[in-house]
C-alpha cells in the first residue's frame, strides 16, 4: 500500500468540509474523484498529498504515519499536477521541468526532459519560456514536470481543465498508461469512469460510485 487515508476530517472556521473520509492508494492504482464546486477536493488532495493538515484522522506512506509539511516524502514519492499549474513563467520549459530535480540536489539532462516532453508533444518547446504557452500547452508541461522524480503517486486537479476534448482525452490516456498510482480530480464523469476506481466527494462524505 502506498498511501492509506483513515478517517479524514476537514473544517474551515466551523463549517465542516469533509469528515470520515477513509482511501486506500496500492501500487498503480488509478483513483478518480469528483464532486460539486466547493466540495473540498483541492483540499482532500493537498492533505493527501501532505501540503494541508487535517483536522482529525491518520495519514500513512508506505506504511508509516506521516505530518504535513514531510517534505523528503512528499519531493520523493509524490508527484503534482495543481488546478492552476503554477509554473514560474519566467524560466523556459527545460528550466521548469529541472527545478524538482535540483530541489533534490540532483542533475537533470536535456535528454531526459526531451523524453519526457515527447510524451506530451512539446518537444520543440524546451527553450521556451512558459509565458510564452498556451493554457494547455502549460498544463502539459505540468504533466510533464510531476514525472521529473519519477513518484510512486501522482495528485492530479482538474489537469484537462484547460484543454480541447481531444487534448483531454490524450491527457487521460496518458494518466493510464503511467506505472505511477494516480489520484485525480475532475469534474468530467466520462474520463473518472474510464478510472479503477471512482469516487464522489459530496455531503461531506467520499463515496464509491
Ligand atoms: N485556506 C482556506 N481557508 C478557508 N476556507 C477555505 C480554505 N481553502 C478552501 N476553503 C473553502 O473550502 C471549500 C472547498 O474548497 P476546495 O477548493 O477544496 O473545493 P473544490 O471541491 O476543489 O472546488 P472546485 O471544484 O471549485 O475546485 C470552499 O468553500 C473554500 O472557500
Ligand atoms: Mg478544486
Amino acid at each position: 500500500m502506498i498511501l492509506s487515508a483513515q478517517n479524514l476530517k476537514k473544517s474551515f472556521e466551523d463549517r465542516e468540509l469533509f469528515s470520515e473520509v477513509s482511501l486506500c492508494v496500492s501500487e498503480g492504482k488509478k483513483i478518480a474523484i469528483v464532486g460539486p464546486s466547493g466540495s473540498g477536493k483541492t483540499t482532500l488532495l493537498n492533505i493527501l498529498g501532505l501540503l494541508e493538515t487535517p483536522d482529525e484522522g491518520i495519514l500513512e506512506i508506505e506504511g508509516l504515519k506521516v505530518h504535513t509539511n514531510c517534505h523528503k516524502i512528499r519531493n520523493q514519492k509524490m508527484g503534482f499536477v495543481f488546478q492552476f499549474h503554477y509554473l514560474n513563467s519566467d524560466l523556459t520549459v527545460f528550466e521548469n521541468l529541472e527545478l524538482p530535480r535540483l530541489i533534490k540536489g540532483e542533475p537533470f539532462s536535456r535528454q531526459e526532459a526531451l523524453d519526457l516532453l515527447k510524451n506530451v508533444q512539446l518537444e520543440e518547446k524546451i527553450d521556451t519560456p512558459t509565458k510564452f504557452l498556451s493554457g494547455g500547452q502549460k498544463q502539459r508541461v505540468a504533466f510533464a514536470r510531476s514525472l521529473v522524480n519519477n513518484p510512486k503517486i501522482l495528485f492530479a486537479d482538474e489537469p484537462t481543465g484547460q484543454l480541447d476534448q481531444n487534448l483531454a482525452s490524450e491527457m487521460m490516456e496518458l494518466f493510464l498508461k503511467l506505472p505511477q498510482a494516480v489520484v485525480l480530480v475532475t469534474h468530467d464523469r466520462q474520463f473518472a469512469a474510464k478510472m479503477q476506481e471512482r469516487y464522489e466527494l459530496i455531503n461531506h462524505r467520499l463515496v464509491a460510485w
